[in-house]
């Protein structure tokens, strides 16, 4: 049977490297972007696919997303939170509480609201997985060890996805009895929009070892923070 695969942030980036790979590889794609243009330009290039309009910030998003997934299937094998955004506050003095607000909203909210979406479809899955791509700068172990020290790297970028590392964890405990594989993934650092002044990957590169990596691993390594390619990091 074909096997079905949602991804958020779809618009460009990686989420874009991964529709297109997914899409080749002749999954069902349901791609969440934010605008109808972008939903359009994904139906020039891939007319099967089937393009999600939802901002995961809004709490719509779940019904949106639930409604859209019920349109076509009853099942989800994978979803992939991907939608995400950087911050701009490196010093302390700088950081505002709107744009932490906002970056905690797009990486650990939304991936609650997307969560609760899909669990139905993703509990008839004979695979399920959930992927939050998340990011080596939410590593507590890697920034306690002094890896970042160096600086050039947002508050609000650091701590909104440390918190998705933890609901990652949190996914973990409750849904790998159920047989829902949820991992962190770091895509690397990659050169797109989101990029750090230290990028050194092409996203269709990253998307390539995410997809490899998704094929291979299974539920004794759900609850993992990995690195495709590279291996695990630590949390
Ligand atoms: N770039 C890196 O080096 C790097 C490293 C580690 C982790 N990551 C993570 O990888 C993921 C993808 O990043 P990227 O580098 O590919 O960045 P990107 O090119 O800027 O793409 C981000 C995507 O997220 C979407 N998005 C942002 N806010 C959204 C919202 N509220 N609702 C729905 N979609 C939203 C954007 O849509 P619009 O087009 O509408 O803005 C866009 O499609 C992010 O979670 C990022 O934190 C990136």
């Amino acid at each position: 049977m074909q096997q079905t695969v949602c991804i958020t942030g779809a618009s460009k980036g990686l989420g874009l490297e991964l529709v297109k790979l997914f899409y080749a590889h002749r999954y069902r794609v349901f791609p969440l972007v934010r605008t109808n243009a972008a939903a359009n330009d994904l139906l020039k290039e891939m007319p099967t696919c089937h393009p999600i309009v939802a901002d995961v910030t809004e709490d719509t998003c779940t019904d949106i997303l639930k409604a859209a997934l019920y349109a076509h299937t009853n099942v989800l094998d994978i979803l992939i939170n991907n939608a995400g955004i950087p911050g701009v506050a490196y010093q302390i003095a700088q950081v505002t509480t709107q744009e932490t607000s906002e970056l905690f909203n797009v990486h650990s909210l939304g991936v609650i609201r997307t969560v609760q979406a899909a669990l139905s479809f993703l509990e008839r899955s004979s695979v399920p997985r959930i992927i939050n791509i998340s990011s080596r700068l939410a590593s507590l172990s890697k920034t306690a060890s002094g890896e970042f020290y160096e600086g050039g790297f947002s508050y609000s970028y650091r701590m909104a996805k440390a918190a998705q590392n933890m609901l990652t964890l949190c996914l973990d405990q409750e849904l790998r009895s159920r047989g829902i594989h949820v991992s962190a993934v770091h895509p690397g650092k990659l050169n797109t929009k989101c990029a750090s002044h230290d990028a050194n990957m092409d996203p269709k590169e990253a998307a390539e070892k995410i997809f490899a990596w998704c094929q291979a691993a299974g539920l004794h390594n759900s609850g993992y923070y990995v690195e495709p390619g590279m291996g695990k990091l630590p949390w």
